[in-house]
């Protein structure tokens, strides 16, 4: 069976899992004074309920036999204090778990999520969005059961199991020593029960996961299913992920219900050696009466929640398992450092000069060997080649997306690591194949370009960018809500909102990704149209398909197996007769 090879491949890792527990623990550090309010009032409230068959022992020892009316007041008295401070105690107690918990959470949701930031380009391209959407949601979720149920819990426990503990020893310490055989017993068969249970636990939570994953996909991938009429294919592909779930769902009930059940016969079994053991000393009057019961409560506590508490421990444990990839996650150096203290440029003219870089996303497949090149400001460079040359590759650089492994990439003259990201994405406009709107306003995604900008600023970015005319035609104008949930904009349309936002934004530096090469002639001819008045006077690096589109451009640089083969202007290229002259002759398309 799947469940049980792959319950098989869990190695032990403590070292690392106690490291990972310290890393979810530390989050408490900043409620530090709720934490110790909550130990207090903890001890306070297992104090009071733990003293209760003492004063049942007292009851029975001596407020019965002697019929003496104040002790049974002061017992009473004693018991509806005790309560009401009892009532008092928990419902504080329970806000504050709550208050910790909810803060505690909401802190690593966040440090998470600026990791995520911190981590940048790089990180997205080698996870999907499913992922890390399932980090933050079921993921997260073992976090989040952590502090809200396992901890608190485990802390009542541990107070509840010590007091016991002491109270048993104390009354009587032979009787006592029943324990040991009893948890020697749960030790050899209950444990293994429990960590039965757990892992099960986790692997059918694995599952869930797929399913998430799966749900994901076929949701993402909706239009490609119902153009190739492939609904009754997914409809398979979850199910099976569903059955496999529901199975292992239910291995994991049976193996809860074992863990419960030996629990419980293994209590019952010392029960009854102490009943049997006990009545020999009350009737040899080793012991009392208002002892023996006392003695039975106080057993029953300290064996039923010590073997509660394993459970709890051992499920923690398998809690780690799960959040393996978010301490992974957290645990993460961004490929790309900010300096500590970075150099800052006054006005950014747009001078990039690249030199002798080398760049690899694995060291054994070079991407770029040695690139040298020198831009200056307000030129047109344009980059060619056949498809996986590294054209994008080399604008991420000029993002400082990744940093080069061997040479370096300067603006105005200073290497890249020594200015804050700050300053060189905001002096670069990107604009990629695929625009991605934001389920905002038409007003708000081009605003995303500088969130200061005013609405007549916004309006003259869309008049440049030659988008004018069709926002003021949305039902809405500006304040059409547009993205996912919103009106659908044409890839041209799209285009020429990206470009607005450039506007906006005012970057010396553009790059372009084959921004056109999506589009149809008639709005590859509008979103060029926007293109060359955004271009002016602003340095661009643009990557090309259409060879025709970077006829006028200052520089053309043919890029072949990550080297630089030729750069000059189309004519004297076209002249050269090279691989230029070949691509364009191929099909005026390159890759
Ligand atoms: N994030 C990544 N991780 C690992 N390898 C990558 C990554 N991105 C690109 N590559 C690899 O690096 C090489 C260069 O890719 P790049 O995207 O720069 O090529 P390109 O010239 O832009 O190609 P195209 O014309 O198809 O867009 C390719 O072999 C590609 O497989
Ligand atoms: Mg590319």
């Amino acid at each position: 069976m799947e469940f049980t090879t792959k319950t098989k491949q869990i190695k032990p890792r403590s070292k690392n899992h106690l490291k990972m527990y310290f890393w979810v623990l530390s989050f408490l550090r900043n409620y530090m004074w709720l934490v110790i309010a909550f130990l207090l009032l903890g001890l306070l409230i297992h104090g009071i309920t733990m003293s209760i068959p003492r004063l049942i022992q007292h009851f029975i020892d001596n407020t019965l036999p002697m019929k003496d009316k104040q002790s049974l007041i002061e017992v009473l008295g004693f018991l509806i204090i005790g309560v009401v401070v009892l009532l008092c105690a928990k419902a504080i107690n329970n806000m504050l778990q709550r208050l910790i918990s909810e803060r505690t959470l909401r802190d690593i949701q966040i440090s998470l999520f600026a990791q995520l930031r911190r981590l940048g380009f790089s990180y997205y391209e080698r996870h999907s969005t499913g992922e890390t959407l399932s980090m933050f949601t079921s993921e997260a979720q073992a976090i989040t059961n952590i502090y809200r149920h396992h901890l608190p819990q485990a802390i009542h426990l541990l107070f509840m199991v010590i007091i016991a503990f002491v109270m048993v020893f104390q009354i009587h310490f032979m009787l006592s020593l029943i324990i040991v055989p009893s948890l020697l017993l749960y030790y050899l068969f209950g444990a293994r029960f429990a960590k039965k249970a757990a892992l099960a636990s986790r692997s059918s939570h694995d599952s869930r996961m797929e399913v998430n994953q799966t749900i994901y996909n076929l949701l993402s991938g909706m239009q490609e299913i119902r153009a190739n009429h492939k609904q009754a294919w997914s409809f398979k592909q979850l199910s099976e992920k569903c059955s496999v779930w529901r199975t292992k769902a239910i291995i994991t009930m049976f193996w809860l219900q074992s863990r419960g059940t030996v629990r419980k016969s293994l209590v019952h079994f010392g029960l009854f050696a102490v009943f049997v053991i006990g009545i020999i000393l009350v009737k040899n009057d080793q012991i009392s009466v208002g002892e023996f019961v006392a003695f039975v409560l106080y057993y029953e506590v300290a064996i039923g929640r010590v073997t509660t508490l394993i459970t709890n421990l051992t499920e923690q444990r398998v809690l780690m398992y799960q959040i393996e990839r978010i301490y992974g996650m957290a645990a993460e150096t961004p490929e790309v450092e900010e300096p500590v203290s970075p150099a800052y440029l006054q006005k950014v003219k747009g001078e990039l000069e690249f030199r002798n870089v080398h760049f690899q996303y694995r060291s054994d497949v070079p991407v770029l060997r040695g690139i040298d090149l020198n831009i200056r400001p307000g030129e047109r460079v344009a980059f060619v080649g056949t498809s996986g040359n590294g054209k994008s590759s080399l604008l991420k650089l000029v993002g400082r997306f990744y940093d080069p492994a061997a040479g370096e990439v300067r603006l105005d003259g200073i290497p890249l690591t020594r200015l804050s990201n700050d300053q060189i994405r905001g002096s670069i406009g990107y604009v990629f194949q695929e625009t991605y709107l934001f389920g905002n306003s038409v007003k708000e995604n081009i605003r995303f370009g500088r969130p200061d900008a005013t609405d007549k600023e916004i309006v003259q970015a869309a008049k440049a960018a030659y988008a004018h005319e069709f926002i003021c035609e949305l039902p809405q104008g500006y304040d059409t809500l547009v993205g996912e949930r919103g009106v659908k904009l044409s890839g041209g349309q799209k285009q020429r909102i990206a470009i607005a936002r450039m506007f906006v934004k005012n970057p010396q530096i553009v790059l372009l990704d084959e921004a056109t090469s999506a589009l149809d002639n008639v709005s590859e001819y509008e979103v060029q149209k926007a293109l060359e008045s955004l271009l002016k006077g602003r340095t661009t690096l643009a990557v090309a398909h259409r060879l025709t589109t970077i006829m006028d451009y200052d520089m053309i640089v043919v890029l072949n197996q990550g080297q630089v083969e030729e750069a000059d202007t189309y004519n004297a290229l076209m002249e050269r007769k090279g691989l230029f002259y070949r691509l364009v002759e191929g099909g005026d398309r390159a890759g």
